[in-house]
């Protein structure tokens, strides 16, 4: 059965003293994950290393990296590889954030190579996927969406595609208070899962989870996580505040 995922987005968020007073709150708050279900925060470079020991002793709980280089390594100054963030035992990665597309022009080719190298050392890739409001208005948000997945995750095999989380984030709902409706989000998941099946099979494309993204907080979560075809969330701004992280952890499928 897939897993059903709560994954915090910090971004470029707090201090490290601050993150870690956040992490221990959150934590304290959450008694236990169900083996079913993961918890995963995506926080800072700098500060995977000084938050292991907060999760360590935790089960289904985990540090993941933002991003990574599409290079293995070499004359990359500021750039953080694959190997680099394996040599310190980190296990998830987001890879194709909507802001990482924008701001770095990050394209579905050079995704896939991320996709690649996360593989190549058994990091999970949360692989962002999600279309502009013109888009969304102009209808065509089903087509766009599934060339990105077909640009940068179809050339993987049966096995690899199942070691990928998709994250679904419309970007016009991300970091605006405008959540997509839970009709909506259940809409655009079950089309991805379809488009995944019609390439992997039905089989393959009920393991993936596919998590919403775009302003999920502590008083939506129930309803959007409730949707079948919505395996929990990738989340930002309610993630800096521990109270609605919490909710939003309870409010995965059990
Ligand atoms: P938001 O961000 O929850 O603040 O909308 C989500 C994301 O960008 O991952």
């Amino acid at each position: 059965m897939r897993k059903q995922i709560a994954a915090a987005n910090w971004k470029m968020n707090k201090r490290l003293d601050e993150g870690q007073t956040l992490l221990t709150a959150i934590l304290a708050g959450v008694n236990s994950v169900q083996p079913n279900q993961e918890v995963v925060f995506a926080v800072p470079f700098p500060y995977l290393v000084p938050l292991q020991s907060l999760v360590a002793d935790k089960t289904n709980i985990s540090l993941s990296a933002q991003n990574c280089h599409h290079k293995t390594s070499g004359a990359y100054t500021g750039e953080v590889s694959v190997d680099m963030l394996d040599s310190i035992n980190i296990n998830y990665c987001i890879v194709g954030h909507s802001e990482r597309r924008e701001y770095f022009a990050e394209s579905n080719a050079v995704l896939a190579e991320k996709v690649n190298l996360c593989l190549s050392k058994n990091i999970t890739p949360i692989f962002c996927c999600g279309e502009l409001l013109n888009i969304r208005e102009a209808e065509t948000q089903n087509q766009f969406v599934a060339v990105q997945l077909e640009e940068s995750l179809f050339h993987l095999d049966e096995t690899a595609i199942q070691k990928v989380v998709i994250a679904y984030e419309p970007i016009w709902a991300i970091g605006t208070g405008k959540t997509a409706s839970s009709a909506q989000a259940q809409e655009m998941h079950a089309h991805l899962r379809a488009v995944l099946a019609t390439k992997y099979g039905t089989v393959v494309a009920n393991n993936i989870s596919i998590l919403y993204g775009g302003s999920v907080k502590g008083a939506n979560a129930v309803e959007l996580f409730s949707q079948p075809d919505v395996d929990g969330g990738l989340v930002g701004g309610a993630s800096l505040l521990a109270d609605e992280f919490i909710q939003i952890i309870h409010a995965l499928k059990g």
